[in-house]
Formats: structure tokens, C-alpha cells, sequence
């Protein structure tokens, strides 16, 4: 840990560095297209306002970059005003940002999903305005299914036998390099949201329930996580051990996989006129296990402002124009970024370009969420513990019932921190 952040420390400080003769600095994420829209929605604030901003990059992993942003707070620096705060982290980073209904006003959040403004709101204050929303969900071959006479997969064990089919076939046409699923299985926070949702599928919990329990140690659990253990090197490539967003897009945007799992903003890349899936790809919510029902983890980043700027107001005005209705049906539209302003889910312009934020609406008002609330600030050891046991469990280390097993006493010695 301590060796990658090193370079990232550097960087973000030689960004800053170059940064000082602007107003602000805002950092946003880099993933796909996020940091060209977020370059346009601070170019149409600073054309608006006359004031200047610079914009840095993050890594594209949420683990590596909450140890920045960590860093930075922790030195009390105000180097980075404005920051893109993933919807996991309120409870880790309350104690550095500032409340912004005290800068905005009471209201600043009426019209965005009441779960997520309660999400962002830490002991009455609400440290970040909701950006946009997240779910997991299922990208599958339109043109492949139907060739090999499937509809979408229902449960798990079918995504399996369709990905096991459409793979041997497509190999015996003479295209060696094609894989039946893709998902997130770097051990890092992605894969948390990957593995929450097969248990959670499966019936078995969500790791540490609403009170404070440790559910993860059942058999529904084992279930899901053996399962997922056998797709490595027989419908997944082994490389998926380490594979974040972008590298499962890559994947399936070439034309090498048949199912993928990731956020919506891959909709709009792979509906981009160099992508080799143009118009081959459509959009379903996740499988689910024997006993449970489809569960996509709940994902999304949210726009804070640190104590320590010294631009407060001015960052808060940016973030309040960032999180406004017309940057977010424009992020909408261009990169299938879900708003988190319930009424734009009735827009005819983002349904056109985004059709499944109407057909899926229900997965995105019921997603999963991680047990970041719950576990408070002690979520990233919980959400670290969690992604190191499905990733052994994945690579083949360990079996899940053993995994599992030992996980669970890990965090009952975590939780004296939150009960
Ligand atoms: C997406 C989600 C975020 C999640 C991350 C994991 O960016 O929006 O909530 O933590 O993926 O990789």
C-alpha cells in the first residue's frame, strides 16, 4: 500500500502544485469518460462565474483513492477543495468536510433520492451533494444470444451454462479469444460490490446486517462465492484476478466477451461509434442464485467540500452547480451517468439515450447498499477484510466455507469498534 502511494502522493501534489493560480482545485475520477464531462461541467461554471479551477485526476481504483484522499485530509492540507467522494465513504471522511446545507441551505438537496442524502448526511450534517448514482449490472451480447437461441440469463447457474456454450463455440469458429463473463476481481473495493451482490443473490446477507451483526458466515454465502471460484479459467480469463472497471470493459468492448458485469457508464462507451459492440449489446438486471433475488450493489459519488479550503463558499457554489439539474441530465445523456434527481428518470431525452435507466429503474431504487453506515469509520477495514477472503476464494487458495469461516472471527474482533 504504502509503495503506490508514494507515486500517487506525487502526483497529486505535482497537479496542485502546477495548480496554485487558480480559484479552486477540484479532483475527479478518471474511469472512461468521467474526466472529460467533469472538465466541461467546471468549464461552463468557470465561463459562468469568471472564477478559475483547476482539475486533478484520481486513480481509478476507489481502495487507492480513498488512501489519498486520506493522506491529504489527514495532513489537514486544503490543497483539493472540491472532491468526488464515493457513496461509501461519508462516515470515514465526515470529520473533514464541511456541512454544505449550512453554506447552501437547509433545501440544497430536495429532489435527489432521500436514501442517498441520508447516506451523506453524518450526525445531522450533510458532508457531500449526491453527483450520481451507481448500480451492478448485466451487459450481454444481444446479437450472440440470440444467435445461439438464448434469452438474457435469469440465475446464476444459467449465466454459467450460456457462458460455458457461446464460449466453446465461438473458439471452434476460430475466435480463440472469446470469454463467456467479465466482471471486477482485483482485490480492491470493486470487488467488494461484485461479491456483496452474488451473496446477496444468493439469500445470504449483505456481510454485517442493519444492527451491527456479522451475517457472512452461512451457507448461502459458501454458495455464491464457490460458484464464482469455478468461472475462473473456465468462462472468466484468469486475469480477472486482477481486473478493475475498465479492464472488464476493455475486455468486452473489443467483442471478446459474452456477458460482462459493471456500472452504467460503460453503456454509453460501448454504444460509442469505435466501439466493436456498437448496437450488439443490451442491458439486464444480475442473476440470481437458488433461494434469493437479483441484487445490485448500490455505488455512486457525491461532491464534498474539505474544512480545510480556503475557498469554502466559492467550492461549495461550484459543487451546488455541478450537482444541478442540467449538469446532470447532460452527464446523463453523454456518458450514462444515473442522476440522483428522481425527476430526470422521467426525461424523455435521458430515456432515449439511456433506455434502460427506465426499464431498470427498480434495480437502481433498490440497490444494495455495503454496510458503510453501519460499520461507520471503521467500513474500509471491514470492506479490506471482505475483498481479500473473496479473492482467495476466487484465485483458489481457499475454499469459501474455510474463507467465510475465518472472515467472520476477523470481523467480530473489528466490530468492538462499531458497538
Ligand atoms: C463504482 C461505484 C462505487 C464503487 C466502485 C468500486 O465507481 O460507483 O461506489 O465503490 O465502483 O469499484
Amino acid at each position: 500500500m504504502i509503495r503506490q502511494l508514494i507515486p500517487l502522493i506525487a502526483l497529486a501534489s505535482a497537479a496542485v502544485g502546477q495548480a496554485h493560480a487558480a480559484d479552486l482545485t477540484i479532483s475527479c475520477g478518471a474511469v472512461g469518460a468521467e474526466l472529460q464531462l467533469c472538465k466541461e461541467g467546471v468549464a461552463a461554471w468557470e465561463e459562468k462565474t469568471g472564477h478559475s479551477v483547476d482539475v486533478i485526476s484520481t486513480p481509478n481504483s476507489s481502495t487507492e483513492r480513498l488512501s489519498l484522499y486520506q493522506q491529504i485530509l489527514s495532513a489537514n492540507s486544503g490543497d483539493i477543495d472540491v472532491m468526488q467522494i464515493d457513496v461509501v465513504w461519508p462516515g470515514l471522511l465526515a470529520n473533514h468536510l464541511l456541512d454544505l446545507s449550512e453554506t447552501l441551505g437547509e433545501d440544497v438537496a430536495e429532489g435527489h433520492f432521500p436514501a442517498i442524502v441520508e447516506n451523506n448526511t453524518v450526525d445531522g450534517r450533510l458532508v457531500a451533494m449526491p453527483w450520481f448514482t451507481d448500480a451492478g449490472v448485466l451487459y450481454y451480447r444481444e446479437d450472440l444470444l440470440e444467435e445461439y437461441g438464448h434469452e438474457p440469463p435469469e440465475t446464476w447457474q444459467e449465466l454459467t451454462e450460456i457462458a460455458q456454450e457461446i464460449q466453446a463455440a465461438e473458439r471452434e469458429a476460430g475466435n480463440d479469444g472469446m470469454w463467456g463473463y467479465v466482471f471486477q476481481g482485483r482485490a480492491y473495493e470493486g470487488l467488494t460490490t461484485n461479491a456483496l451482490e452474488w451473496v446477496a443473490s444468493h439469500d445470504g446477507g449483505t456481510i454485517v446486517d442493519e444492527d451491527g451483526q456479522v451475517t457472512i458466515n452461512n451457507e448461502r454465502a459458501v454458495a455464491a462465492l464457490d460458484l464464482a471460484a469455478t468461472w475462473i479459467d473456465d468462462i472468466t480469463p484468469e486475469g480477472v484476478l486482477n481486473y478493475t472497471e475498465e479492464e472488464a470493459r476493455g475486455l468486452f468492448q473489443s467483442g471478446n466477451a459474452v456477458f460482462m458485469r459493471n456500472w452504467p457508464y460503460a453503456w454509453s462507451l460501448a454504444q460509442s461509434e469505435d466501439s466493436d459492440v456498437r448496437d450488439k449489446v443490451g442491458v439486464v438486471k444480475l442473476p440470481h442464485g437458488p433461494e434469493g433475488k437479483s441484487a445490485a450493489t448500490l455505488g455512486g459519488w457525491n461532491l464534498a467540500v474539505s474544512k480545510y479550503s480556503e475557498n469554502r463558499e466559492l467550492a461549495a457554489d461550484l459543487v451546488a452547480f455541478l450537482t444541478g439539474k442540467a449538469e446532470q441530465k447532460r452527464r446523463a445523456i453523454e456518458g450514462s451517468y444515473n442522476p440522483t434527481l428522481e425527476a430526470l428518470y422521467e426525461d424523455e431525452e435521458v430515456l432515449t439515450a439511456v433506455p434502460f435507466f427506465g426499464t431498470l429503474y427498480d434495480t437502481f431504487a433498490n440497490a444494495v447498499a455495503r454496510p458503510s453506515a453501519v460499520t461507520g469509520e471503521s467500513y474500509g477495514r471491514v470492506s479490506n477484510a471482505f475483498f481479500d477472503t473473496s479473492h482467495s476464494v476466487l484465485s483458489g487458495d481457499t475454499s469459501a466455507a474455510d474463507a467465510l469461516a475465518q472472515l467472520e472471527s476477523q470481523l467480530r474482533r473489528l466490530k468492538r469498534r462499531w458497538k
